[in-house]
């Protein structure tokens, strides 16, 4: 997975000697960022809880690059850890959180405590880090969510539309982007939200009955089982590679004019059913003639969502590099390559 030329070209003289703090970096997508951030040069620490997530990854990068990689195991509540992880560094990606919208409805308290109090906790860590040295973090950026648009019949998403939230899980993100653009306004931050649009690739856990749909179609369509679809399967998704989803937060972090507690959507602007992922997947793993299960819909759930990213272009400069096709392709290559290799798919 490689960023795209003129990208690197830019963004390494920027992060090249950076001490950047990754939350949650021993995770799918913040791991996928942390190994990007090392190819430009920069030091990390990373700070996760190991709650979803496990050191198999990081621990390699850790062996490889032990002077550039440091892992703090703690929570985002936890404040001398967070005081750890920032000490020495200039940007924060806040990507540690509960984060599954089926797992929210089972524990809603823990995962709004994660989600919206943790935030809190990491944006005034953030800020005394300015207070105590004068030369801390500078910005913070966040891991938001789509799903906090929720049911609102209206697409393609505009950051302007009002949230109507359908779970805790959102609800938990957007009192965490309200809590980013409070202390823009109120504490003269430079913050922004991405509001990730189904990511997937690589790494992505398949093990557990939260786990994502590429992720989980993936796993039993490689194993010769059909796929599970909850509902009748023409909910639609805009589904992100991972490799995007990291450009977007190194663009984010980059952007010259500083951010001020703005929110950008981060997808493709594609709009995928379930039947038709189903049908892409089949064609990636070379079962063409699979056909998915159906199961009951699921509480919270939300219809239809993609992304206008028209503000993301404009803000960050972000444009997705990944069709559809391609991200699978390369998450199939992925899947057979760590079977082969004895690693968990
Ligand atoms: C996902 C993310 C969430 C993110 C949100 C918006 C995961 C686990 N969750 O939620 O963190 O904030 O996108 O980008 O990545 N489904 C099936 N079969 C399966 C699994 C899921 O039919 O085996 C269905 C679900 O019921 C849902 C759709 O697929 O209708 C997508 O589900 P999921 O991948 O869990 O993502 P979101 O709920 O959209």
């Amino acid at each position: 997975m490689k960023l795209p030329a003129d990208k690197v070209h830019r963004l390494r003289p920027f992060y090249g000697g950076r001490t950047i703090c990754v939350t949650g970096g021993a995770g799918f997508i913040g791991g996928h960022l942390v190994d990007t951030l090392l190819s430009l040069g920069a030091s990390i620490r990373v700070l996760d809880d190991l709650s979803n997530s496990t050191l198999e990854h990081l621990a390699e990068l850790i062996e490889l690059e032990p002077e550039r990689v440091r892992f703090i195991r703690g929570s985002v509540l936890d404040d001398e850890a967070l005081a750890e992880a920032m000490s020495g560094a200039s940007t924060v990606f806040h990507l540690g959180a509960m984060c599954s919208v089926q797992r929210s409805v089972e524990d809603p308290q823990r995962s709004f405590s994660v989600n919206a109090t943790g935030t809190l906790r990491v944006l005034q860590a953030a800020r005394k880090t300015s207070s105590l040295s004068g030369a801390g973090v500078e910005r913070v950026v966040l891991a938001s969510s789509s799903s906090l648009y929720g049911d609102d019949p209206s697409l393609p998403r505009v950051e302007s539309q009002l949230p109507r939230p359908l779970s805790p899980y959102a609800a938990g993100k957007l009192a965490a982007e309200h809590l980013m653009s409070v202390h823009a306004r109120c504490f003269g931050m430079s913050t922004i939200s991405l509001r990730l649009f189904n990511v997937f690739g690589p790494r992505q856990t398949a093990d557990s009955p939260y786990s994502g749909v590429v992720a989980s179609f993936a796993k039993r369509m490689l194993a010769g089982e059909s796929p599970v679809i909850f509902g009748d399967g023409l909910q639609t998704r805009d589904f992100t590679f991972v490799a995007d989803a990291v450009l977007a937060f190194l663009l984010a972090g980059f952007a010259k004019v500083p951010p001020r507690g703005e929110v950008v959507n981060v997808g493709t602007g594609r709009s995928v059913t379930l039947l038709e992922l189903a049908r892409a997947m089949g064609q990636a793993v070379g079962a063409p003639h699979v056909h998915p299960t159906l199961q009951p819909e699921r509480p919270a759930d939300v219809k239809h969502s993609l992304a206008d990213i028209s503000r993301a272009r404009e803000l960050i400069g972000y444009e997705p590099t990944y069709t559809l096709e391609a991200g699978l392709a390369e998450l199939i290559e992925w899947c057979r390559q760590s079977v082969n290799s004895g690693q968990s798919a």
